[in-house]
């Protein structure tokens, strides 16, 4: 029985002028859970926001916040996106690599699903070990860094050799929109994170329900 298809708009690409009516209007249209992309600039080329907007933002919303760290050493900062409220944590191998374990680990701990992603030219052999402990991999289907990227095909077969081995969430993250979706999910995607697809939409709901009623290509 195939897993309902969860839409996670990425809070990056709303007006960041008014972060707070944004989240209610996407709220309001019918997403499943909020994006929140954490950007250092330093393991990506741009820089976000801290615990401080997560938790400003966690008072308003009944989201479940899906945080996104693509930051160096995450260990130092994922006590403080707990405590901000943050319901998945998810870390990047490329940021972890050998301490991925404990790491992981430690969001567990802290009561968070427990989230690890990848790189579009990271192998999924660098997380093998991870899917015992993991509830969720997060698929990069662009560069991280930047809303509005071009969706890469070359991903999808990554996407279709974890569905065969991994039993839980499988989240692609970055250019999914109408067209993407159908590939993403016929390879075994279940959580949509997107950006400019929905918030720049005329009708985010109208949106989000095609993405969540996206058929298998
Ligand atoms: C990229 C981020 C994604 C991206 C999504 O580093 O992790 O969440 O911003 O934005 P779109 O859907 O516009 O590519
Ligand atoms: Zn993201």
């Amino acid at each position: 029985m195939r897993k309902k298809i969860k839409v996670a708009p990425s809070v990056i690409a709303a007006d960041q002028a008014c972060l707070g009516r944004e989240v209610k209007r996407i709220e309001a249209a019918g997403a499943n859970l909020l994006h929140i992309d954490i950007m250092d600039g330093h393991f990506v080329p741009n820089i976000t926001i801290g615990p401080d907007v997560v938790s400003a933002l966690d008072k308003i919303t009944k989201l479940p916040l899906d945080v996104h760290l693509m930051i160096s050493r995450p260990q130092k900062y994922i006590k403080a996106f707990s405590r901000a409220g943050a319901d998945y944590i998810t870390v990047h191998i490329e940021a972890c690599k050998s301490n991925a374990p404990e790491v992981i680990s430690q969001i567990k701990a802290l009561g968070c699903e427990a989230g690890i992603s990848l790189n579009p030219g990271t192998p999924f052999s660098a997380i093998k070990g991870l899917l015992k402990e993991v509830d969720l991999v997060l698929v990069m289907t662009v560069e991280p860094g930047f809303s509005g990227q071009k969706f890469m095909l070359s991903v999808l077969p990554k996407i279709k050799s974890l569905r065969k081995i991994f039993k839980g969430d499988i989240a692609v993250d970055g250019g999914i929109n109408r067209d993407t979706a159908g590939c993403v999910v016929s390879c075994g995607a279940d959580i949509l994170a997107c950006g400019s697809y929905v918030f720049r939409a005329r009708n985010p709901r109208r949106a989000i329900e095609s993405l969540k009623r996206c058929r298998k290509k």
